[in-house]
């Protein structure tokens, strides 16, 4: 199945989808409020919605896990970019850049609490435990990496250890608030790290006008993500960027390292993990597994 088809075959429920977010995140008055809501109306792929959505039988359940799902995944991304010092996002002006860390923090946390009054609201309290435990993850991912930073001894197992918190708990969380099945909890989590990695990879190598963020930011900031580990065992230059050293031409040596090829073979084998928790008939499913990884946005 191609990715055209399965978001063709979504369209319904990511159009209901837009408009339940809107009205979650624009229920209170306020400049808090709004700040949230613009940083939802910037877009953004879905992918995690759609996760809840291609693994859930019940309507009503997809909506609001989807909606739950991406409140806080947004709500990550407002943090992220203050703590990653990260100027744009999903072709915007990032939440901190436009309108200060204040607001940042504040339109965070309350993307974070709407998450939470959505599943309560629908009485899936087995959902709001399911959501508490991979928030817990994610500041726990983030509490690593802060660890892990300029430290060119980290480990791919580190870097394993952090993004599965940080990246692939939400995406298994997807999956359960969608079916309640372990099996599929287990895909979404091998599925996110390979989302994660070509997400690193894109960060060495991608085009701004089609991510919505700027390429560089985690040598800069001295986030040893895979294909950085890789290229900085391998290069001075590198390593030394990495560590806080200058980054003139740092960049392009990572890609003359070879190490984004080989951090594309990792992701492929996460991929393939994913995909071999799939019965024959979740072909939706298995789409997935090639499509976060041939991503260029
Ligand atoms: C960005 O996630 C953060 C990562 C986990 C890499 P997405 O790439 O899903 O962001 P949007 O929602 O499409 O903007
Ligand atoms: C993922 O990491 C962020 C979260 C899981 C919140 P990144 O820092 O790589 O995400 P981007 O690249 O800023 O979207
Ligand atoms: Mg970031
Ligand atoms: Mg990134």
């Amino acid at each position: 199945m191609s990715a055209q088809e399965v978001l063709l075959a979504a369209r319904p429920y990511l159009d209901e989808l837009e408009e339940r977010l809107r009205l979650a995140a624009s229920r209170e008055p306020g400049l808090v409020s709004r700040v949230a809501l613009d940083a939802l109306d910037a877009g953004g792929k879905r992918l995690r919605p759609l996760l809840v959505h291609l693994t859930s039988d019940d309507r009503e359940r997809a909506l609001r896990g989807g909606v739950a799902v991406e409140l806080v995944h947004t709500a990550t991304l407002v943090h992220d970019d203050l703590i990653d010092g990260a100027e744009l996002r999903r072709g915007r002006p990032s939440v901190w850049h436009a309108h200060g860390a204040e607001a940042a923090r504040a339109a965070g946390d309350h993307l974070f609490a709407r998450a939470f009054g959505e599943l309560a609201e629908g009485g899936d309290l087995d959902g709001v435990a399911i959501l508490a435990e991979a928030c817990l993850g994610l500041a726990r991912g983030e509490a690593l990496q802060r660890r892990q930073l300029r430290d060119v001894e980290t480990t791919e197992d580190d870097y394993v250890e952090r993004v599965s918190l940080k990246t692939g708990k939400l995406f298994e969380v997807a999956c359960l608030l969608g079916s309640r099945d372990p099996r599929l909890g287990s895909f979404g989590l091998a599925l996110g790290i390979a989302f994660q990695i070509a997400d690193d990879i894109l960060d060495c190598m991608g085009e701004t006008i089609e991510t919505g963020k700027i390429a560089g930011t985690d040598l800069r900031e001295g986030t040893p993500t895979l294909p950085l580990i890789l290229a900085a065992r391998e290069d001075d230059v590198v390593r030394a960027a990495l560590a806080g050293g200058p980054l003139d031409e740092a960049i392009v040596r990572v890609a003359a390292t070879g190490a984004l090829e080989r951090s594309r073979e990792v992701a492929l084998e996460y991929a393939r993990r994913a995909r071999a928790f799939l019965t024959a008939d979740e072909p939706e499913l298995e789409s997935l597994t090639h499509i976060v990884v041939e991503r260029r946005a």
